[in-house]
């Protein structure tokens, strides 16, 4: 029986070393919900970092032995792993990078040295537990070059590739000093997936300008085998959210949390610790507010939930303090005794306690300077059961091609910003609920169970075409 492997950095499961008691936490992320049925069918597996370090073999075997009930298969990586393929290569030269922050891209050969080997490692993970038939569906930047190295050793096999964050345009992405060996990494792929078509439009005008090769409509030659390239817009386990949304726990914490409040309209942000995020310009725009509509003071108040996130990365470290500083700054200057402007979280909340802030919040401020997608909009709006709530979303977001209901700004428009408040604070209920059920409707189809299909159905499709051709 044929098997679909999945392949990303993280498992879909926190692991955790607690007084020499291994622990392990199902999380509640996009992926690990939308692929949560198909992992666990028959035969099928999960391959990812195990991410926390063990040094004993025999922990190892138990962490292995442990995972392999839940159809999940860890890798161990070393420290010197973390640091040169997560913390450098990964998170400090390609993420900048496709996030358009080239400035902020460090170029060091020992961190690419480190991606390969940690690629191999994936690589060879995989050909372990790989055969004939099966489907091997790899996820995101962190592992650019698997497709093509299990390519190299089953050159028939049905191999998908899914970027999560964007891919920039070849202008950005030929600064990248191994521009042509990612390139190529990816190529090893059937089908290769973008959320908007923008991010394979970039992805193909690499290709071609960097690599020398040819493509039309949306297929790569590559000698005897062609490569689909498409866009797949990613969605959200819909229901979900809906149902925790009328929960009696969600409810419960609502009606705790609001006992705290006066009553004050309630704007909510959530995001990692990213400087992609715009959580900087998000706490100008706020600081302006105020100062231009002193009516709102001690009636508005912004919940900012910022979840940690690689910390052991420099420039997330001085972002950290430069938020903490402007938070700071503005609860200083219009916090009152009986109001604080900014209730700022630096940690991470279960489902219900988000679930409460989604129902609390009037309006969701989501302005990242750049985001491959951005699910905690499509969360918010799932979450709004009586249809009232504005979204207000940045421009540079993937989902800002699918919600144009939303009031879409330009995150460096920082006037634009503020006048998108106050249009959101005064927006009529009837408006309000007109806007919000067009982007339910479509995000209820589009879910998260409609995602997987789609590119499952496709890698499919494009390997029967394949062989199809090659009986010719
Ligand atoms: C983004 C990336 C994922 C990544 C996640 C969390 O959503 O697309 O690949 O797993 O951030 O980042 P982390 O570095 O903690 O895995």
């Amino acid at each position: 029986m044929s098997k679909t492997i999945i392949v990303s950095n993280r498992l879909p499961i926190k692991i955790q070393k607690n007084n020499q008691e291994l622990t392990y936490t199902p999380s509640a992320g996009g992926l690990a919900t939308g692929l949560g049925s198909i992992y666990k069918e028959g035969n099928n597996i999960w391959l990812g970092w195990a991410g926390l370090h063990l040094t004993s073999e025999a922990e190892k075997n138990q962490v292995t032995e442990d995972l392999e009930k839940e159809s999940l298969k860890p890798i161990f990586l070393s420290e010197e792993d973390v640091e040169g393929f997560y913390e450098g290569f990964s998170n400090a030269t390609i993420w900048p990078s496709f996030h358009y922050f080239p400035q902020y891209a460090v170029y060091q050969d020992i961190f690419w040295e480190s991606y390969q080997q940690v690629n191999q490692k994936f690589a060879e993970a995989i050909l372990e537990v790989c055969e004939a038939n099966d489907t091997v569906w790899i996820h995101d930047y962190q592992l650019l070059l698997v497709p093509q190295l299990i390519r190299e050793k089953r050159p028939h096999i049905s191999i998908g590739y899914f970027q999560h964050i964007p891919f920039p345009s070849y202008e950005i992405f030929r600064l990248l000093p191994w521009r042509r060996e990612l390139l190529l990494g990816v190529l090893g792929a059937d089908l290769v997936g973008f959320h908007t078509y923008d991010d394979m439009r970039h992805f193909l005008s690499s290709v071609n300008r960097l690599a020398g090769i040819g493509y039309f409509h949306g297929e790569v030659e590559m000698g005897n085998r062609k490569v689909v390239v498409d866009a797949f817009p990613m969605g959200i386990d819909y229901d979900k959210y809906a149902k925790k949304a009328s929960s009696p726990d969600t409810i419960n914490r609502e009606v705790r949390y609001r006992s705290s409040l006066n009553n004050e309209k309630i704007i909510l942000s959530i995001d990692r610790l990213d400087y992609s995020k715009g959580i900087k310009n998000r706490l100008q725009a706020l600081e302006i507010f105020f100062e231009e509509y002193p009516e709102y003071l001690e009636k508005m108040v912004l919940f900012m939930v910022v979840v940690p996130s690689r910390d052991t990365v420099p420039r997330y470290q001085a972002l950290k303090t430069e938020i903490d500083e402007l938070v700071g700054r503005i609860n200083g200057k219009y916090g009152r005794v009986s109001w604080t402007p900014v209730h700022y979280f630096y940690r991470s909340f279960p489902l219900e306690a988000l679930s409460a802030f989604y129902r609390m919040a009037n309006v969701a401020l989501v302005t990242p300077l750049r985001d491959g997608m951005n699910l905690v909009c499509k969360e918010y709006i799932a979450s709004r059961l009586d249809q009232t709530g504005v979204l207000i979303l940045s421009e540079m977001a993937g989902s800002s091609k699918e919600l144009s209901d939303a009031i879409l700004i330009n995150p460096n428009d920082i006037k634009q910003i503020v006048a998108a408040l106050h249009q959101a604070l005064t927006m009529p209920k009837d408006e309000q609920k007109f806007h919000m059920e067009i982007m339910q409707n479509s995000l209820k189809r589009y879910n998260i169970h409609h995602w997987v299909k789609l590119f499952l159905d496709r890698l499919t499709e494009v390997k029967e075409q394949q062989s199809y051709m090659h009986t010719k």
